[in-house]
């Protein structure tokens, strides 16, 4: 029988889907099940971005140019802008996604057997980059003490090799939910700056900072402009994580101009998803005021709900719409399984997602779980309640 590449037998399972088989199972046994799990978030599209795809009258769904059309460039660019951000457009790639803008940054800044560094946990599919790239991620560990501030820049320094191509953050953070200061994102300025390293924020949550705490973007950084490589995506912002519309930014010419060649090479990003993505730019403040004045209520619900667990710690979360936690357990993965096969009460469970995936150091965050709080307020307390009762009588 022909071979599967050794890349693909290497690539990550995704650690939330491999437990799907075990939801389905309890959907079988007629189940109800709240889903902490997921990050697909369950607040309206923008009604700007929906009718400008049923009001659109093309005859022809050609591709777009590979970088995205200049008309919805310059826009984000605009919006950038307001956001303290100054680019061009030019210096936008528009992708399919925040995933291909991420790989297209992978492909055009790292060879083979190159290495980046990414403070842990991070978002688990950066596993799945790195692999299809052939680029090894070296993990520093952030800790749930600390809420996952950034290590100290020593630890950076101790993983830096000749291998070492980049730095990557996740801007608010998923998994972790935090929110890094100015002050941090200006010592790793310095540190990519004196290694001559790339570094690449995904900041793809960027609307959702909490606490009256702002958001600082790395391309808001004077002189960092040929280090600077960030992520974005309407996925969350809009919730039109559907629409798969993203784009990589950089003042970075170089880096633009290769990952064209990769943007050529797919041809073109959505482009009925384009048109939506560029109405969505016109949704109104009071929306995302509306947005995160829910996410805020969620998360503090969340927060005091789980403090009332003995034998839990919190990472607090100050942005995005998730936290980790540690249980008075052993084995999340186990944990997560029993939950959906031999858990109920009034036949409703709950389904989370074990953290060890969201580490690439072996045995680390064994006993946490991410959870997104992206559930009414209603079913985030009955399905902490869950939570509450499942530990009581689970036995590692
Ligand atoms: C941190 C982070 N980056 C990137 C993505 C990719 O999003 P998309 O490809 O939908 O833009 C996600 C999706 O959940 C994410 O959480």
């Amino acid at each position: 029988m022909p071979k599967i590449s050794n890349k693909g037998q290497n690539m990550p399972e995704s650690p939330i889907r491999k437990l799907v088989p075990y939801s389905e199972k309890a959907y079988k046994a007629g189940k109800k099940v709240y889903h902490l799990n997921i990050g697909q978030p369950d607040i309206k599209t923008p009604e700007i971005a929906l009718e400008a795809v049923k009001n659109n009258t093309l005859k022809t769904l050609e591709y777009s140019r590979s970088e995205g059309s200049e008309e919805y460039r310059t826009k984000i660019a605009n919006y950038y802008h307001n956001n303290n951000i100054e680019v061009k457009h030019n210096d936008i790639i528009v992708t399919t996604g925040g995933s291909e803008a991420l790989l297209f940054t992978f492909g055009s800044i790292m060879d083979v057997e190159d290495e980046i560094i990414i403070p842990e946990p991070f978002y688990a599919n950066y596993n799945g980059f790195s692999t299809a790239s052939g680029v090894n991620v070296v993990p520093v560990i952030s800790k749930i003490e600390d809420n996952f501030a950034l290590p100290p820049i020593s630890e950076f320094e101790k993983l830096i090799t000749p291998k070492t191509k980049a730095i990557l953050i996740c801007n608010p953070g998923n998994p972790t939910g935090y929110l890094y200061s100015k002050d941090e994102i200006l010592q790793l300025a310095d540190l990519v700056k004196k290694h001559d390293l790339f570094l690449i924020a995904d900041e793809v949550y960027r609307e959702f900072t909490y606490d009256g705490i702002k958001h600082h973007s790395i391309m808001e950084i004077e002189g960092l402009e040929e280090y600077a490589i960030m992520i974005d995506s309407v996925s969350k912002r809009y919730s039109m994580c559907g629409a798969r519309i993203g784009c990589m930014v950089s003042k970075n010419k170089s880096v633009i101009t290769t990952a064209l060649k990769f943007a050529q090479a797919r041809l073109s990003p959505p482009t009925l998803a384009q048109i939506a993505s560029e109405a969505a730019l016109d949704t109104p403040q009071s929306y995302f005021d509306e947005v995160k004045t829910e996410y805020l209520g969620r998360r503090n619900t969340l927060i005091s709900e789980l403090e009332k667990i003995e034998g839990v710690k919190i990472g607090v979360p100050k942005g995005a719409f998730y936290c980790i936690v540690e249980l008075p357990i052993k084995n999340s993965d186990n944990f997560a399984k029993w939950l959906l096969e031999d858990f109920s009460i009034d036949n409703e469970t709950v389904m989370v997602a074990p953290a060890a995936g969201f580490y690439s150091t072996p045995g680390v965050g064994l006993n946490q779980i991410r959870i997104a709080y992206v559930l009414n307020k209603e079913s985030l307390i009955k399905a902490v309640h869950l939570l509450k009762e499942a530990l009581k009588v689970y036995k590692d």
